[in-house]
Formats: structure tokens, sequence, C-alpha cells
């Protein structure tokens, strides 16, 4: 079976997570920091918090970022987390078309956001590893005083002018997620980077039940009589979760954090490959070969209207012969949940047609070449 997407598991992977195993920590510890900082060197953001996964991060974003009722611009071409962490926070979202390259369309939240003055937010996602224009995000940042997230799940190791994504040059947050089809794995796992200290402090506290051992408030509760701090005393100033990561999964994305750079070059390589073997075909690759893309998904449109075969089809008989495509994603405003809110007749002509042309392929490090051969072989017979 091809997945389209697989977790590189070595044997320096399963030796860190061993070494945590048998020490004194299984859960917070020394690794959770230390993958923090390693997070921040590689990024080069100022904090990160590590914590259970790329949906807790999002919503403990959310719950930072926003305010109840804020109406936030977002993208409807995003795995349904991106949206949801906006609902968690009670915000209203406004989904805003995509371009050609999945991307959410800045020049649309642009028009948006200088005629309606009460957006708060926007959201963006850097789809399939490729970065959104982000001179683009420099100037809503500059222009427009609005909260900016950048859902950086599918992009850690992508590159712009300014550096790494995930550095927060021009957003509040960038969130990551760890999850095994991702470029480095924690098992399940994610990860919150900010430049700001307040948001950093805070973040802290949410993933840990609200719970602070410092800076009290209540000086009556922490201290007896004599004025001695009560030595088990620890405060709730916030509702929060356990959304703590533990730290033999932080010893596992340390590991992985190592070889991040050779598993992308090997994403590209793939998708050099790809998109050579699809030249002068109907198979098109969803953007030019792209050196800054991280390439955690690589998409094609085909024009099914023009052949005898459906999607449904295709992916049934690329099932057949054990290669499990995929589709990133359905609109999030078309799903019953978001129409029963009285999302879903939103005018997004860009993501419907999206919608109806394109699917994914697989791509991993540890895809071989005759499995990439294979790929290639079947995607064409089938298409014919
Ligand atoms: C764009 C995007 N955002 C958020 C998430 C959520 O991450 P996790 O699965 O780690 O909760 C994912 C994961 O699939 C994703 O692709």
């Amino acid at each position: 079976m091809i997945p389209y997407g697989k977790q590189t598991i070595d044997e320096n992977d399963k030796k860190a997570v061993i070494e945590v195993l048998e020490s004194d920590f299984l859960t917070t510890g020394p690794k959770v920091e230390e993958f923090e900082s390693a997070l921040c060197k590689y990024t080069g953001a100022k904090y990160a918090v590590a914590v259970s996964n790329g949906t807790a991060a999002l919503h403990i974003s959310s719950l930072i970022l926003l305010e109840k009722g804020d109406l936030v611009l977002t993208t409807p071409n995003s795995f349904l987390a991106t949206s949801n962490s906006i609902l968690y926070a009670d915000a209203k979202l406004l989904f805003v078309d995509i371009k050609e390259d999945g991307n959410i369309d800045l020049d649309k939240c642009i028009e948006i956001l200088e005629k309606n003055k009460n957006i708060k937010a926007l959201y963006v996602v850097h789809f399939s590893g490729n970065p959104v224009e982000m001179e683009k995000l420099k100037y809503i940042r500059e222009k427009f005083n609005i909260k900016i997230l950048e859902d950086s799940a599918h992009a850690i190791g992508a590159i712009y002018k300014e550096g790494k994504i995930g550095n927060c040059k021009f957003s509040n947050i960038a969130t990551f997620s760890f999850h095994p089809v991702k470029h480095i794995t924690t098992g399940e796992g994610g990860a919150i980077l900010t430049n700001d200290e307040e948001i950093y402090k805070k973040a802290k506290i949410l993933r840990n039940h609200g719970m602070v051992k410092e800076n009290f408030i209540n000086k009556d509760l922490a201290y007896d009589k004599k004025g001695n701090l009560n030595p088990w005393y620890y405060e709730m100033q916030m509702l929060g979760f356990n959304y703590r990561i533990t730290d033999f999964q932080c010893a596992l994305g340390l590991s992985q954090l190592k070889k991040l750079d050779k598993f992308i070059e090997k994403r590209k390589k793939i998708a050099q490959k790809y998109d050579k073997a699809f030249e002068n075909s109907i198979i098109n690759p969803l953007y030019p070969f792209n050196e800054n893309s991280s390439y955690h998904l690589y998409v094609v449109r085909v024009d099914f209207k023009k052949l005898n075969i459906t999607k449904a089809e295709l992916f049934y008989k690329m099932r057949k012969e054990g290669i499990f495509l995929q589709l990133h994603y359905i609109p999030i405003n078309l799903q019953p949940y978001y129409k029963n809110l009285g999302y879903g007749d939103e005018n997004l002509p860009n993501t419907y047609k999206y919608y109806e042309e394109a699917f994914s392929l697989p791509i991993y490090p540890s895809l071989s070449e005759e499995e990439q051969n294979y790929v290639i072989e079947k995607l064409k017979e089938n298409l014919q």
C-alpha cells in the first residue's frame, strides 16, 4: 500500500525515545524545553510552546488572539482544525476564496479589509508547504491593525525572503503539527511559535489547566499566617486544558528535527520528478516547481470534465493498484456543521473548481524510485 504521506523513523529516533522511557520523566521533563528551544533555533522565532497536537496549538492560539464575536478572515481550503479553532473562541468566520495555488487570495483579503473595519484577524494556511505571498502579509500587518495567525501545519522548513516559516516576522503566532503525515513527527504533537512574550506566557499557562505556580494573585491563599509561601500552592488564573506533550514525544521530535532539511530535500526531488513526468500532459501540478515550498503535499489538478473517468472512479482504480490518493480538502464552508451555522452560500468559484479538479499524490521521504515510477505509470494509465 502506498499512502499519500507517512513518517520516516530510524534507529536514532527509537534510541532517543527509549532513553526517555528509561529516565525519570515521561511527561513534562527536560526534553520539552529542549524541543522548544530547537524549534526556536530552527525557525528564528523567539518563543515556542510544544503541545499535544496541532489542533491544541490552534485552540490555545485562538483563545489568546480572539474575543467573542470577532470576525476572522480565513481560507476554506484547509483541514477543519484551522477554522474550528476560530469557532472554539466563539468568533465568526469570513471565508475568502483561494488562488490557483490553493492558498488564500490575499488581494481579496485586502479588498475586504479596506471595506470592512470590523475584521479583527486573518488566519492563513501555507497550503501544501507553499508560503502565502509574504509581502502581502507584511502589507496587511502594517496597514490594518489586525491579528495574524499562520497555520503552518504544512510548512515547517518552508522558506521566504525574510527567513523560515514559523519566524512570525509578519504574524502574531505560527502553529505547527507533528502528526505522522507531516514533515517531522512526535506521534501526535504541535507547537505555538511567537515573538510576543505575553502570548508565550499565556500559551504555557493554557497548556496546563490555566495553572501557575508563580506570580500569584491571591496572596491569602498562597501564603500562611506567618507570610511563608505554602509549599503546595498552585493557582488557576485561566480556564486552560491538559494540552501537554510528553517528554518521549519531544525526544522523538528533537531527533526528527535534525533530519528535517534532508527530508525536505527528498520531498523536493520527488516533486521535481512528478513535475517532469506530467509535462505536456493533462495532469497539472498545483504550481510550478518552488524551491521555497517544503512540499508537505504534492497536489495535481485534472479537468475531469474532459475525461471519461470521474475523480471518484480514479481514486477507486488507484486504490486497487495499492495507491491511496487523497483530497486536500473539501471546502470547509460546505461541511454540514458549518452549513448549520449559516455558512455555505459563499461565492468562492476558485475553491469550488479546485475541489472538482484537485487531488494529492504520495510524497514522503521513504517513497522509493520504483514506487514513484509506479504512481506515475498508474496515474497516466488511468487518466488516458
Ligand atoms: C492545515 C492544518 N491545520 C491543522 C491541523 C491539525 O493538526 P493535528 O492533526 O496535529 O491536530 C492539520 C493536520 O492535519 C492541518 O493539516
